[in-house]
């Protein structure tokens, strides 16, 4: 089954989320956090609180230089959950993601504007790949069309690497990748609540209620 993830610092959502979708777990970046002025640890533990022991949690390594990297990224891997830690995939980021995966790390290659860049990535031995879909269509290029590049690389090559697809504006660009088979993906807030916000689904929830009580008033269904 392909992993659902929420893109936010947000406690609130994460909790009502929590309770309508099989979330596996929530995906941060340096600017989820800054906006928050929540630090990683102390969201970290309200989210453990919320999602439970099984969750997954996603954190980005700040440092600019392939041993700051690999030093911090051994940091957020002590950290008490299951943490997946994301690395730029730049030059000195796949120099990183080499060196942190011979530590058994479990590491995501972000900021992918490109199915050559994310392969390379793949190739470093990135367990996921975070192409940014909606980045990619506003620069007037094709984000579904990336993914779908990278899925075929993936799986022409037999690489044991996910796409967790990232950065959506709307609910159709997400389906357009999930449609691909790819293995993740994580949402931010606004779009989550779009799919099921349909505006024809409440009148039509709301005929049925019309209709039902209009011909037996307040019983239940089992008592009709
Ligand atoms: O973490 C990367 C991804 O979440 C970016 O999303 O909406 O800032 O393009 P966005």
């Amino acid at each position: 089954m392909i992993e659902l993830y929420l893109d936010t610092a947000d406690i609130e959502q994460v909790a009502r989320f929590k309770q309508c979708l099989p979330l596996k777990g929530v995906t941060t970046n340096p600017t989820i956090l800054a906006k928050s002025l929540t630090g990683l640890r102390d969201l970290l533990a309200s989210l453990a609180e919320i999602m439970g022991p099984n969750a997954r949690f996603f954190a980005q390594v700040v440092s600019t230089t392939v041993e700051g990297m690999v030093e911090e990224a051994k940091k957020i891997n002590q950290l008490p959950y299951d943490m997946v830690v994301k690395v730029p995939a730049t030059e000195v980021g796949l120099a990183a993601i080499k060196q942190i995966k011979q530590e058994g790390i479990v590491v995501l290659a972000t900021a992918i504007y490109s199915a050559q860049q994310g392969f390379l990535a793949a190739l470093c031995g990135a367990d996921y790949l975070a192409p940014y879909v909606n980045r990619i269509d506003t620069m007037g290029a094709d984000g579904v069309g990336v993914v779908a590049d990278l899925q075929h690389l993936i799986n022409q090559h037999r690489l044991p690497t996910k796409i967790l697809a990232a950065s959506f504006k709307n609910t159709q660009q997400a389906l357009e990748v999930m449609k691909l088979g790819i293995g993740a993906i994580t949402l931010p807030v606004e779009v989550a609540a779009q799919m099921f916000a349909h505006p024809a689904v409440q009148p039509a929830v709301d005929q049925f209620s019309k209709d039902w009580h209009g011909a037996f008033a307040d019983k239940l269904s089992f008592e009709s």
